[in-house]
């Protein structure tokens, strides 16, 4: 059996294969000290993500608490994650936290953070040390890849056969917040230097960075020397144990400049600087917390960046928007952050100190739970039963999926090949899904419609001079991918196509005379 592998499908679809069947992660990331304690993993965490129908979670491996003291590795929160991740019969994606977490170097043993000769900081313009190690710390790297490699060891020697861990995030929201780039010594004189080959063959520019990068060259800069250390620290990882691995994202948004959101993070931008340098990686994911989180997934997902979404809101909408990942994107992962939190009563829940919010640049509503559990845990388990039919229609033009993808966002329209549907979204509600949509073309006047909040409307095409009629319209459920009736639709219920707040399907079988 092979290992875990994300690669293309028959239809060219990237794809993560587990025991050589494709695995869609329905996920959720825990908090990041969540797994710090056995104990608070056993009473809170494990009943906390019940009845979710997650078939997946995502968590944090600490580097400071594995290597406490130098070469001395402590692997017995990683065996506990592993043996009792099985018991709830979930995979796991694991987080490395090492040199870098959210722009800073948190998450480094106190004898690295001690040292700031021999693992030197980041510096301001003005001298500044910052509490980022620098990527350009050679030793620092070196320490990392060492850690990083012992805990693939460790891995394998555990899981090769059961494949419980399936993917390795490699560092969190990497890059340096409140200046464009380092200008500490070793990176002034990166920086002054011609870019490297490799970055000039792959990108067909030459010169210095400021030549070659003009005004983006600080945050251009970044990304080569963050993704060059990554790729140090992963291809060494995947040498011991080789898992798909990749790294995550601070997304880049208002107010727009390098700094204000991490600069040499994987943000778009900088995407084809990132592949160059780190090609060991197979994506560079998300984690989307402003309000337009369909317009950040098409412009991540492409034919070169599988969409991997390790962190998302967690209010209502993220049914909608895990509808929209998989069925319009092709998503390998869909995961909201926080996930425990779903377990609690949205009034017991601590509203998240306003400051961190401003801190990491958060929508706020993006973490109020109320409406949230129960349709997540919904949407959960019909993606699973839908399966079967996803892996059939996927990346064909008989499944079409849409989601509503901001305030002025009414509707969609889709086209298939007897008909058109247009998808009138229902308003957007605090505690409430947004529109969204599922549409399989089963046969030339079949569909079957999984949604929320919408109305779908369905057209014969233009210039066709038929009338339409719905001959049969059905309530009901898939199971393991076949459909199970409920109640036949008509008279007052079928004057239109209706649905609410949690995420239901219709079989709709339409005339044209
Ligand atoms: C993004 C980070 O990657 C997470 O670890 C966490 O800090 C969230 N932001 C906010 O809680």
């Amino acid at each position: 059996m092979s290992l875990p592998v994300v690669k293309r499908d028959e239809k060219g679809i990237p794809t993560l294969y587990v025991h050589d069947k494709p695995f869609f992660m329905r996920s959720g990331e825990i908090h990041n000290s969540s797994a710090s304690d056995p104990v608070f993993l056993e009473e809170k965490l494990w009943p906390a993500l019940q009845g979710l129908n997650m078939n997946s979670v995502i968590v944090p491996l600490y580097w400071e608490l594995i290597e406490p003291e130098e070469g001395k590795y402590d692997f017995s929160l990683l065996e506990t994650l592993i043996t009792s991740a099985r018991r709830e019969e979930l995979k796991l994606c694991f987080l490395w936290f090492g040199l870098w977490k959210n722009a800073e170097s948190m998450y480094v043993p106190a004898w690295v953070k001690k040292d700031t000769v021999t693992y030197f900081r980041a510096e301001k313009v003005n001298g500044e040390k910052m509490t980022t190690i620098s990527p350009l710390c050679a030793a620092a790297v070196e320490k990392d890849r060492l850690a990083f490699t012992a805990v693939m060891r460790r891995i394998r020697e555990l899981d090769e056969e059961e494949n419980t861990v399936v993917v390795m995030q490699v560092e969190n929201e990497i890059g340096l917040l409140g200046t464009d780039r380092d200008y500490s010594a070793a990176a002034q004189k990166a920086f002054f230097a011609p870019i490297p080959e490799k970055l000039s063959a792959a990108l067909g520019k030459s010169g210095t960075w400021e030549e070659a990068f003009g005004e983006d060259a600080g945050e251009a800069f970044m990304a080569w020397h963050f993704a060059s250390a990554v790729e140090t620290i992963a291809a060494s990882g995947k040498k011991e144990y080789d898992l798909p691995c990749y790294a995550n994202a601070w997304l880049r948004q208002s107010p727009w400049f390098p700094g204000s959101y991490p600069s040499g993070g994987p943000v778009e931008r900088v995407q084809p600087i990132w592949r160059a340098a780190a090609p060991s990686l197979f994506a560079f994911g998300p984690d989307i917390y402003v309000p337009y989180c369909a317009d950040v997934m098409d412009s991540f997902a492409s034919d070169e960046n599988p969409l991997f979404i390790p962190e998302i809101r967690k209010d209502a909408v993220a049914s909608s928007y895990a509808l929209y990942a998989f069925g319009a994107k092709n998503a390998i992962c869909f995961s909201p952050f926080g996930i425990e939190d779903l377990a609690l009563d949205p009034s017991q829940l601590d509203k998240p100190p306003m400051d961190l919010m401003i801190a990491l640049n958060i929508d706020p509503s993006a973490f109020d739970i109320t409406g949230s559990k129960d349709c997540l845990a919904a949407t959960y388990d019909l993606l699973g039963q839908l399966e079967p039919l996803y892996l059939q229609y996927r990346g064909t033009k008989h499944l079409q999926a849409c989601v509503r993808h901001g305030e002025t966002d009414y509707s969609a329209f889709l086209r298939f090949a007897d008909y058109d549907l247009v998808v009138k979204y229902g308003p957007r509600m605090s505690g409430k899904p947004l529109g969204c949509l599922w549409v399989l073309e089963l046969s030339e006047d079949k569909f079957l419609l999984v949604g929320l909040n919408s109305t779908p409307e369905f057209h014969v095409k233009p210039g066709v001079n038929q009338k339409l009629d719905i001959l049969r319209l059905e309530e009901g459920r898939v199971v393991n991918g076949a459909w199970i009736p409920g109640r036949v639709l008509n008279g007052d219920e079928k004057m239109s196509l209706r649905f609410g707040d949690m995420p239901s399907a219709l079989m709709v079988e339409l005339q044209r005379f």
